[in-house]
């Protein structure tokens, strides 16, 4: 049995309000009632943390260190600049999976980067809710070769 925490960043509170035609029309709780499913299937167990604030995130991922086996991560905008996040995620040694809802290489210049991705196993965008269970699927991968 895994404990994973699932990371949320700005926003994405706003999830089926906020940009339905790109974002989809679940909301974040609906989101996180299906990856629990999931992810019980997988004999895993997963707590949801979501917060606006920065600091709040970084916190969040220094606590998980001693509490979780990994993270799935979405950092919203954060993604694009936030080195301060980069560099909790490598403050940890937790294996860490990047997440997003939509393809942010087909969208705005400044989304086509991410600076918390190079922290992370690897990076998963662009399949909706989907992605999140792909980052579920891609963790639990890793850890069970890791052992
Ligand atoms: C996002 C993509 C980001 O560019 C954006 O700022 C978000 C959501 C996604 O899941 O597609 O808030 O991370």
């Amino acid at each position: 049995m895994y404990n994973l925490l699932v990371i949320n960043g700005p926003n994405l509170n706003r999830l089926g309000k906020r940009e339905p035609e790109i974002y989809g029309h679940l909301t974040l709780e609906q989101i996180n009632e299906d990856l629990s499913a999931l992810a019980k299937t997988l004999d895993v167990h997963i707590d949801f943390f979501q917060s606006n604030i920065e600091g709040e995130i970084i916190n969040a991922i220094h606590t998980a260190d001693d509490a979780y086996d990994g993270v799935i991560i979405n950092p919203a905008a954060y993604t694009h600049y936030s080195y301060a996040i980069a560099d909790a995620i490598k403050s940890i040694t937790l294996p860490f999976a990047e997440v997003h809802l939509s393809n942010i290489y087909v969208r705005e210049e400044f989304r086509s980067h991410s600076v918390t991705a190079a922290s992370c196993i690897g990076a998963i965008t662009g399949f909706g809710a989907f992605s999140y269970s792909a980052g579920l699927y891609a963790l639990v991968d890793h850890l069970k070769k890791k052992v």
